[in-house]
């Protein structure tokens, strides 16, 4: 029988250390409800010591999301643990996830410990959390350029002292699937209680490798794979989670190895992180790119016409990818409309529901087709994000060949209304200019996207936004029919992040 391999999601954690992907405690929870229903093994909820959201969105995910284990990160230091375990404590299956560095490079010149120190803590932080739980994993930050004697040693030390998952981790993406796989395999080979823990792999892709380090990982005896939606992490990103499920589902013959993953969840969960988190999938991307089932040369097209298998290794329809081109319109019932929205994986409440629907109604009055993709921003829009500091409630743009552009803009602040007109080189610039004048607090736009999000002038137009503030990026998003009117939102979003980090900073 085929060996199940676990599958650990830490998109709510490394996934968001992605510049620019911050999410609200409130958009976290919806994405941990949607990997509970793709089925993932254990959710890495966030870094509770890290920020006071990181600490509510854990507590939140692991007070509400049944099914997987929810685990939380903190470093080999008693008081991240006992806050980790704070928020943890809710949960089904908690579990504390620490670690430190054991590789020479980062004792010498970020620890500034010895060997035998380094030991110490891992072995006291383990017997920490072991007296809150007995799901405890911990991990070997920087493994890879690791002395490999000392490696063992530690493995074995925090076996003994009770940690039930050992992660390995590829923490700079600096592994081959030559060196790495047998990495592993030695490893099990020279620690001695190595049978009593899940060996775990976590690999970054800085060479464009973690996916296939992981699966290197698993031939080589890997019982657990760390990975994000659409390799999101710490910057070029974590081994995505869709290309190692179906690496391993498509190619089960090879590895003799399974998931507990729903793929038909795949597509939808990508989507969601996508809208959320404001940062695109690449067309191209595999599994989850828009290209990725797209034949292009006639003789493709021919051959898959003729039988799929052709040019096809999967069916598109495993991942959840079978998209109605054109299901909804103004006709559309309410009923049709959620029954529509489950089959893309969302599953709203009532107010959310009706907003959406609301929106929806609307789009379709203006439109007369109403795609998936559509759908997608009308539900990102009308799902009910963090409280709002700021509310775009007017906007009125002159602009033309021959004058100057000029934008009012009126936002609710806190429930006052407050306006400012502003001139720019142009009307996004004006606008811009006006909601800069009204937010309240200094930052810098770092980034503005424009995309369409289907074809045809009455496609809605997607904006993204980025600013930073205090050295963080924080994202906006917007859509509408209107571009000014999307930008306007993507703006106003991303300041209302701002506006929400600076108030929790202010609480600590
Ligand atoms: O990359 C890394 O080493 C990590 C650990 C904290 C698991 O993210
Ligand atoms: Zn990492």
């Amino acid at each position: 029988m085929a060996r199940q391999i676990r599958i650990f999601d830490t998109t709510l954690r490394d996934g968001e250390q992605s510049p620019g992907a911050s999410l609200t405690p409130s958009e976290k929870l919806r994405i941990a409800h949607q990997l509970s229903k793709l089925n993932v093994d254990v959710i890495e909820a966030g870094f509770p010591i890290a920020s006071v959201g990181d600490f509510e969105a854990v507590r939140a995910i692991a007070q509400e999301v049944q099914g997987p284990e929810i685990a939380g990160l903190c470093r080999a230091v008693p008081g991240d643990i006992d806050r980790a375990w704070e928020a943890l404590q809710y949960a089904g299956k908690p579990r504390i996830h620490t670690f430190i560095a054991t590789s020479d490079i980062h004792l010498k010149h970020k620890l500034k410990r010895t060997r035998d120190q380094v030991r110490k803590a891992a072995v006291d932080a383990v017997a920490r959390a072991r007296s809150y739980t007995p799901r405890v994993e911990f991990s070997a930050e920087d493994a890879v350029r690791s002395d490999f004697g000392f490696l063992c040693e530690m493995v074995s030390a925090v076996i003994d002292a009770g940690a039930s998952v050992v992660n390995i981790p590829d923490t700079v993406g600096y592994s081959t699937p030559s060196e790495f796989g047998p990495l592993i395999g030695r490893l099990m080979e020279c620690v001695p209680n190595v049978n009593q823990a899940v060996i775990s792999v976590h690999c970054h892709n800085d060479l464009g490798l973690a996916v296939a380090n992981s699966l290197a990982a698993v031939e080589h005896g890997a019982q657990q794979v760390e990975c994000t939606i659409n390799g999101l992490g710490e910057r070029a990103g974590n081994a995505s989670l869709e290309e190692i499920v179906m690496a391993l589902k498509v190619r089960e013959d090879l590895y003799d190895a399974s998931t507990g993953v729903n793929t038909r969840q795949l597509y939808p969960t990508s989507r969601l992180v996508s809208s959320l988190t404001g940062i695109a999938v690449q067309p191209n991307k595999a599994i989850v790119g828009d290209n990725a089932f797209a034949h292009e040369a006639g003789i493709h097209q021919h051959g898959v016409l003729q039988a799929a298998e052709t040019y096809e290794i999967m069916d598109a329809r495993s991942i959840g990818r079978a998209e109605s081109q054109l299901v909804l319109g103004k006709h559309s019932g309410r009923h049709a409309f959620e029954r529509h929205l489950r089959e893309l994986g969302y599953e709203l409440g009532h107010d959310d529901l009706n907003r959406a629907f609301y929106q929806f109604k609307e789009l379709a009055d203006k439109k007369k087709q109403v795609s998936d993709r559509d759908i997608e921003f009308v539900v990102a829009d009308a799902v009910a994000g963090a409280p709002e500091a700021l509310h775009l409630e007017y906007l009125h743009v002159a602009t033309g060949m021959d004058i100057v552009p000029t934008a009012t803009v009126r936002l609710l602040r806190n429930g006052q209304p407050v306006q400012e007109a502003r001139t720019g080189v142009g009307s996004v610039d004006a606008v811009y200019r006006a909601i800069a004048k009204l937010s309240g607090v200094k930052h810098q736009l770092v980034d503005f996207t424009v995309q369409s999000v289907t074809g045809g002038t009455d496609a809605l137009a997607d904006v993204t936004v980025r600013v930073s503030w205090r050295n963080r990026v924080f994202t906006g998003r917007g859509s509408s029919m209107d571009v000014i009117e999307a930008s306007a939102k993507a703006y106003v979003q991303a300041v209302n992040r701002v506006l929400l980090a600076r108030d929790q900073a202010a609480k600590r």
